[in-house]
């Protein structure tokens, strides 16, 4: 499948993942295909990508790391628990409900620990904040269950990660989505979040695990003290905030926001890897790259030999080197025949440039251009 802006739709192309209404509604059921109609409703709505039929990547692996069903649910809980914050309720905010919903997660995910993570898990919509945090808890989870942390502290580390930006819920929308650069004062006050929502839980659920809770306060500490709001060093910061806080990270930078575009896996990977610093915990970046590939399943890619293709399949442990399907000699000339190389087997070969999204549309059309 593709991941395409609403806006490129053409009718005639084919859903290939079901698209969801924001309290998690079915709006249109994936195979079904689109008309003008449904595009015209598609781009009237808040949804920013669907995803369609790739006749390129038909067999291509696809592994989802949860069910769509599971993501439906925790997005709906952490909606419904950051409104009812908002709003100024009382009582607790881990209860039976929340706890059923973590622990669907956590099985889920403990039966694909050995699954490449794959961005196109994310649900289209364009709630961010509930997205993200569903997201940074799926993540950590598959991080957490390879690093074969017990059930139990896997369940602390989800209800951390769909918390951890509880504390946003107090602070303006207009500084949380302003589209230009903050100022020092706005940045401040963004900067209490962690505060505000370890506060919130401290008050309203005191039996909470001290992981939970210092995930929420700790995600933004970075372990060489240059994060807030303590600076805390490496040996100071709550273990699962130091996975957390690399999850959160890159989740954020490869998505859309009002201030700046995503970057892609590979951008951000670079940008973890090659920082030169030691922001984040080594033994944790080792298995989140282990777990998270830089080129995922579709990716057009041009190779050091001139070669140009598209990702067909990525395995654990080898981010920077998945199987490239090659069509194209030279990004000139179709080979008659496509061959897949294994850029981990293929040591002399490695991947040169990911193709920007009109160059892989010109080469690998969905559709032929005359249609
Ligand atoms: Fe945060």
């Amino acid at each position: 499948m593709r991941k395409i802006y609403v806006c490129k739709l053409k009718p005639g192309m084919i859903l290939a993942k079901s698209v969801y209404g924001p309290n998690g509604q079915l709006w249109l059921r994936a195979g079904v295909t689109l008309t003008s109609q449904y595009i015209s409703s598609l781009l009237r709505s808040k949804i920013n990508f669907v995803y369609v039929l790739d006749p390129f990547l038909s067999d291509a692996q696809n592994e989802e790391i949860v069910s769509d069903q599971a993501r439906l649910q925790a997005n709906k809980l952490v909606k419904n628990v950051l409104t009812n914050i908002k709003q100024g309720k009382q009582g607790p905010i881990v209860d039976n409900n929340f706890l059923k919903v973590v622990n669907r997660l956590v099985e889920e995910v403990l039966d694909n620990k050995d699954v490449m993570y794959n961005l196109a898990d994310i649900l289209s919509t364009d709630e961010y904040t509930f997205n993200h945090s569903v997201n940074v808890c799926i993540l950590s989870l598959l991080i957490a269950s390879n690093l074969r942390y017990t059930r139990s502290r896997l369940q602390d580390i989800a209800v951390g990660a769909l918390l951890h930006d509880l504390g946003k819920t107090k602070i303006d929308k207009r500084i949380l989505m302003k589209e230009g650069c903050l100022t020092n004062e706005e940045f401040a006050i963004i900067k209490m979040h962690p505060v505000l929502g370890a506060d919130i839980l401290s008050c309203r659920q005191r039996d909470l695990a001290d992981d939970s809770l210092k995930i929420v306060l700790q995600h933004h500490e970075r372990c060489d003290g240059s994060g807030y709001p303590h600076q805390l060093l490496h040996h100071q910061i709550n273990e699962s905030a130091r996975l957390v806080m690399i999850v959160d990270v890159y989740d954020a930078l490869t998505s859309d926001r009002p201030y700046r575009a995503a970057l892609q896996p590979h951008q951000v990977l670079s940008l973890l890897k090659y920082s030169g610093n030691h922001a984040y915990d080594p033994v944790f970046l080792q298995t989140f790259f282990e777990h998270v590939p830089a080129y995922p399943v579709g990716t057009a890619l041009r190779l050091s030999n001139g070669d140009i293709g598209l990702v067909v399949k990525n395995k654990v442990g080898k981010t920077f080197s998945p199987t490239v399907r090659v069509y194209w000699a030279e990004g000139k000339e179709p080979y008659k025949n496509e061959f897949e190389i294994d850029l981990a087997v293929e040591q002399s070969i490695f991947v040169e440039e990911v193709l920007s999204e009109e160059k892989k549309e010109e080469l690998f059309p969905l559709y032929p251009k005359n249609e």
